[in-house]
């Protein structure tokens, strides 16, 4: 048995006999509100690992680093261990969720220019927002790690604005997380997946990620299916 050396909502992690290679292994557990609502959702691992895996794959291409190695399992991959730099770093295409709450926007109103907003990993805090001087004040990143993570967060986006316009899906807004490796080089790390994303078909309007868990809009898994099975065909 591979020793669990850490655990979060959705994923586990167990060391392999490679210190640096971690075996991430996506559960089934999904959780909304803060962590007030707990569910199993079967196959919802299985799903995140597969699309996680192919974006960054994909990601790959553009040249932006991340700690993904290889898939071994439908529900599991293995990755580069980092030191995690406890952010989520939130990029916005179209108005949603908190910043529509925040600035009384219209639901899905197009923004003029990507926004790339920092939040302190923090569940007790409530994961609350930082400017880049609280982070540094914090010492949780430096100014050229908070710049770093900027620019390779608006690689990202103009990367996957792309792959979803191709497969007829809009990336309305997205969180990544950073790491730190053993050459001391910012890596995209965490997971790609639509728990981490808001999607939605183009024509439609239909949401193809975790909102539909949030929302109480029934069967989630069948947006993520989608997202999956355009991306296979895709990136085939
Ligand atoms: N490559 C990596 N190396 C080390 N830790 C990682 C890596 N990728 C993700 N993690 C961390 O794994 C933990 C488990 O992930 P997850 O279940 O998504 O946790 P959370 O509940 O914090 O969202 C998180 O603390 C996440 O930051
Ligand atoms: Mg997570």
């Amino acid at each position: 048995m591979d020793k669990l050396v850490d655990s979060g909502k959705t994923k586990q992690l167990f060391q392999t006999k490679d210190k640096n290679v971690l075996k991430v292994h996506y559960t089934n557990h999904t959780t909304a509100g803060d962590g007030k609502r707990n569910e199993q959702i079967e196959n919802k691992g299985a799903v995140n690992n597969q699309i996680s895996s192919l974006i960054f794959q994909y990601l790959n291409k553009f040249d932006i680093p991340n700690h993904f190695i290889e898939q071994t399992s439908n529900t599991d991959q293995l990755n580069k261990k980092v030191n995690m730099i406890p952010l989520e770093v939130v990029v916005r295409n179209l108005s949603s969720g908190h910043f529509q709450k925040r600035f009384g926007t219209n639901n899905l109103q197009q923004l003029s220019k990507p926004v790339v907003e920092f939040f302190m990993k923090n569940d007790e805090l409530h994961d609350p927002m930082v400017n880049d001087l609280d982070v540094q004040a914090l010492n949780i990143a430096n100014e050229h790690q908070l710049s770093k993570m900027r620019d390779l967060a608006l690689k990202i986006n103009i990367a996957l604005i792309n792959l979803f316009k191709e497969i007829n899906i809009t990336l309305v807004d997205f969180k990544v997380e950073f790491g730190i490796d053993e050459s001391n080089h910012i890596i995209l790390a965490d997971e790609i997946s639509p728990d981490s994303c808001r999607l939605i078909d183009t024509d439609t309007k239909e949401s193809l990620d975790k909102d539909v868990f949030r929302k109480n809009e029934g069967n989630m898994m069948k947006g993520y299916y989608k997202v999956l099975h355009k991306l296979q065909k895709e990136l085939a």
